[in-house]
């Protein structure tokens, strides 16, 4: 959709008080390329015309709808590869000995997108913990946007999003090809609880759990925002438990609480003791 100019500084504006994401001012190509799709569903002959509306009315589901659109939901399955092989030949391992006894785990992937990495990790436990699947375990995944949750609800996959990460045979195992796309079993999706959750918000839904994967969320933050959700991150994370941070993003310098450890070709996150 072409459009007359429009107020991208209102726009960044909006995205960062909703999700605290910043955007640069470089950043504008995101509306260009995403708010066509909504000004058009919502009846507006072009982007500039809803973001005069959105300018003119209280915060409401639009506003909503324009400030997902913008976020970046880039994922895949078993991303990265190496923080993978770090929860399976570690940090599993290391948990699966300490819990024996009250036998339950919680993992938590936060920013979780379109499901790839939940999934990713209920694969990983299917394949190799298969005895977990009789434990107490859950698998929370939860994202600011209720769009993406939808989708992971759905767990419906074209075929350019199964082959970035899954291989042929763990895609025939879990996935049931549906047309052009890819459905995931139900097996899978029963494992997975979602749950809408803002980080900047209170996290008072959430339990303490046991390994907490945020990765490639951080980066969209400030510093202020950063430290504050690497605080409740600690508080939530039991003291023996693991955080995974994406590749480009550390505790360093924002918070003395975690200290990071190399597992193999990766680098992980863990509580230090008092
Ligand atoms: C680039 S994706 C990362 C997905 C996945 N963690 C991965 O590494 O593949 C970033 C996700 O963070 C979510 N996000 C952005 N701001 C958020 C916030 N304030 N609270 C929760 N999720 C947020 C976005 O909606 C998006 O789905």
């Amino acid at each position: 959709m072409s459009s007359p100019p429009f107020d991208f500084d209102y726009l960044r504006g909006l995205v960062q008080q909703q999700s605290a994401v910043v955007l640069g001012a470089d950043k504008k190509y995101l509306a260009d390329l995403h708010l066509g799709a909504v000004a058009e569903r919502a009846g507006f002959s072009s982007i500039a015309a809803l973001v005069e509306q959105l300018k003119r009315t209280p915060l409401g589901a639009l506003h909503i709808q324009a400030v997902e659109a913008m976020l970046t939901n880039e994922t895949s399955f078993f991303r990265d590869h190496y923080p993978f092989e770090a929860l399976k030949n570690v940090v599993l391992p290391h948990l699966i000995q300490q819990r024996q006894k009250e036998r339950s785990l919680v993992i938590w992937c936060a920013g979780c997108s379109y499901g790839q990495e939940p999934y990713s990790v209920a694969i990983l436990i299917q394949e190799h913990f298969p005895e977990l699947t009789n434990w107490n375990l859950k698998i929370v995944a939860s994202d600011v946007s209720g769009k993406a949750l939808s989708r992971l609800k759905q767990g419906c996959y074209s075929q350019l999003e199964v082959n970035r990460g899954l291989s042929p045979t763990l895609r025939d195992k879990y996935f049931y090809k549906q047309q052009e796309t890819w459905q995931i079993s139900d097996t899978l999706r029963q494992m997975v609880t979602v749950q809408q959750l803002n980080l900047i918000h209170e996290w008072k839904a959430l339990p303490i759990v046991d390994i907490i994967f945020l990765r490639n969320v951080l980066i969209y933050f400030d510093t202020e925002t950063k430290t504050s959700i690497l605080r409740k991150t600690y508080q939530h994370l039991r003291l023996d438990g693991y955080l995974f941070l994406g590749g480009g993003e550390t505790t360093l310098n924002i918070d003395d609480k975690f200290e990071s450890i190399r597992i193999d070709k990766s680098i992980c996150h863990r509580p230090r003791s008092a």
